[in-house]
């Protein structure tokens, strides 16, 4: 089947927008201080329905890594999505949140034994594996979960690579099936990650085409599979746009049509940043400026360190968004971190106007693997977060 993807276009295209103004933002910048990352409820629930509906029949597990935030996970457990979660501490904010073991998969494919015991002692019951040690160690542990054997592809048009690390690589996959069952362990199902940030959903078809054919063989050796996890991948707007999230899953749907229609099974996704990233806007303060050698230096309270290290570790390159936009005249100037890191800038050749100290600036699609991996190095506090309606 040939699946029509010409309405990719630009015309449906997601743009990086920020979920507040900057009247709201010097509001709630005067309130709560900055640098302040700002949640909005109502877009994190339009974002998850309107993922919903492109993925019809797929149950979403929230990936608890791209943002364990109160405000996100209690949101998403409220409108009943589930969670995937890979530590105790992803447990402790999933239930707090108020989701239930049960609601819950595990998807970590190399755990400690603690991890492994103190989630399984909450109440989780599936599980994700990868290799033959790592099925010894659930045998000897925690021996009657279910498992979904993690696959690996490698990534295409995804910015990040999450089979480099992890997965077996489908030549081998049926040998670790029957080495886990000959152990008598309950594997139910395959998943895979097409890699995070993919900008090209034909990417998930190729992959389905080979799960379907190894699906086939395991059901013919006697496995009973029931689960298919198709991982997470779905795109985030930032300087560049992604197609919209209805144009995305259509073909991601009509791959899963193709391949697994029929069949009597449950679909889930794994998504992080597809569902979190626009819900967030980071508000951040000049907080001095210079000249160095003819060009423009900001400092901003908020950095590599903070919630800018999304760009280190996620490769995101976040667009600033400032007052009077298109209205004020730009030049070329540098944006630099608040510690004392001089690696610690965060962009090198951006067009902004020229800024008062002071003056506050919008940063959309924070909300996935930035406040996540933030640090308070220097002394300075990570960014404070909170939920609007
Ligand atoms: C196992 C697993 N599932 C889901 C995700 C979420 O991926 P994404 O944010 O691309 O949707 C990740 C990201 O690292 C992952 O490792």
């Amino acid at each position: 089947m040939i699946v029509n993807t010409d309405f990719l276009s630009s015309d449906c295209a997601r743009k990086a927008s920020p979920v507040l103004g900057f009247e709201r933002a010097r509001e709630l910048a005067g309130k709560h201080g900055t640098p302040l990352l700002v949640v909005s409820r109502s877009k994190l629930v339009e974002t998850y329905w309107s993922m919903k509906q492109a993925l019809p029949g797929v149950d979403l597990y929230y990936a608890a890594k791209a943002n364990p935030d109160l405000n996100i996970l209690s949101t998403l457990c409220a409108e009943n999505a589930f969670v995937d979660i890979c530590s105790s501490g992803e447990l402790q904010a999933a239930l707090l949140a108020g989701f239930t073991p049960d609601r819950m998969l595990h998807t970590h494919p190399c755990k400690t034994d603690d991890n492994l015991l103190n989630c399984y002692a909450a109440g989780v019951r599936w599980f994700v594996f990868d290799n033959e040690l790592e099925a010894v160690k659930v045998k000897r542990l925690t021996p009657d979960v279910k498992l979904l054997m993690r696959l690996a592809f490698p990534a295409k048009s995804s910015l990040i690579n999450l089979s480099a690390k992890f997965g077996a690589p489908i030549e081998s996959a049926l040998g670790l099936l029957e080495a886990a069952g000959r152990m008598g362990l309950d594997v139910r199902g395959f998943s895979f990650h097409v890699g995070s940030q993919c900008t090209d959903p034909q990417d998930y078809l190729q992959v389905l085409r080979s799960v379907r054919e190894l699906w086939d063989a395991a059901t013919e050796r006697g496995f009973g599979l029931e689960v298919l996890d198709i991982g997470g991948g779905f795109p985030a707007p930032y300087t560049h746009s992604v197609p919209s999230m209805a144009a995305f899953g259509h073909v991601v749907s009509e791959g899963l049509r193709e391949c697994f229609g029929g069949l009597p099974i449950r679909i889930i996704a794994e998504p992080g940043r597809g569902l979190s990233a626009e819900c967030t806007t980071l508000v951040t303060r000049v907080i001095g400026k210079s000249e160095r050698w003819g060009i423009p230096w900001y400092y901003v309270d908020d950095g590599l360190y903070g919630s800018f290290s999304g760009k280190v570790f996620d490769h995101a390159d976040f667009p600033l968004v400032y007052e009077g936009q298109g209205e004020r005249e730009v030049a070329r100037c540098v944006v630099a971190g608040p510690t004392c890191d001089s690696s610690d800038v965060v962009c090198t050749d951006q067009l902004l106007p020229h800024l008062e100290v002071g003056e506050l600036l919008l940063v959309p699609s924070m909300g996935a693997y930035c406040s996540a991996s933030a640090s308070p190095f220097n002394g300075l506090p990570v960014a404070n977060t909170i939920g609007i309606e």
